[in-house]
């Protein structure tokens, strides 16, 4: 298996400090910025203008997860704030497939996320319009969540899928990740992995990255 990419949520991050917190995981491969809207979920986080100050900070991927209705009205904005790669959920869309065209139009990665009450199959045909799934593993909305280990079941379906077509798609997780729980999720067959409360509730959050990189390099 490729080496495991560690994306650390800032939503766990002290925002009062955000840049150096951000320059803290410069060990990570990517940055999960999650952007709520009070809407879609029941909370709120931040909009384009902090994801742009974030992008300034660091050269490091930009993976925005939109827990947001009507993404296709926002995603220009995050495009121009420095998103790299941009994920939807399928709840909040018509066509899932029209908005991934549009991303990858725009030059950025495009990603789908699912509840965990979201079924995988119905998204399975049109895999290959997408770059990266990203597996919910507890309800979107807050940080500190204990993992669901029933929704490894639809990471499974999906790298069976994805290996059975030779797809070139990333699997990532969020939610609940851990030192407890990483494991079983990289055994699944996740390739990327979202971490907040595990990284940035350490004192050493680089070091928090180092250690969860090792235990998913299965
Ligand atoms: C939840 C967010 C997650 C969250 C993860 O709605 O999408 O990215 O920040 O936080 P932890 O790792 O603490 O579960
Ligand atoms: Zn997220």
């Amino acid at each position: 298996m490729a080496t495991p990419i560690l994306s650390p949520s800032i939503l766990a991050a002290d925002f009062s400090r955000l840049g150096e917190q951000v320059r803290a995981v410069a060990n990570a491969d990517w940055i999960h910025v999650d952007i709520m809207d009070g809407h879609f979920v029941p909370n709120l986080s931040f909009g384009p203008d902090i994801t742009k100050t974030v992008d300034k900070v660091t050269d490091q991927v930009l993976d925005v997860h939109l827990m947001i209705e009507n993404p296709e009205q926002w995603v220009d904005s995050y495009i121009d704030a420095g998103a790299d790669c941009v994920i939807f959920h399928v709840e909040a869309t018509e066509d899932h497939v029209a908005l991934a065209k549009h991303l990858r139009n725009k030059g950025v990665r495009a990603g789908f996320s699912l509840k965990p009450g979201t079924p995988i199959e119905p998204y399975l045909a049109d895999l290959a319009h997408f770059d990266l799934v990203l597996v919910m593993s507890v309800e979107p909305g807050f940080g500190g969540q204990s993992f669901m280990p029933d929704q490894l079941e639809k990471v499974r379906i999906l790298r069976e899928a994805i290996d059975t077509n030779g797809l070139d798609i990333l699997i990532e997780i969020d939610g609940g990740i851990s030192e407890k729980t990483i494991e079983s999720a990289a055994q699944a067959g996740c390739d990327a992995f979202v971490a907040g409360s595990a990284v940035y509730g350490k004192p050493d959050p680089a070091a928090a990255v180092e250690e969860l990189r090792r235990l998913a390099s299965v």
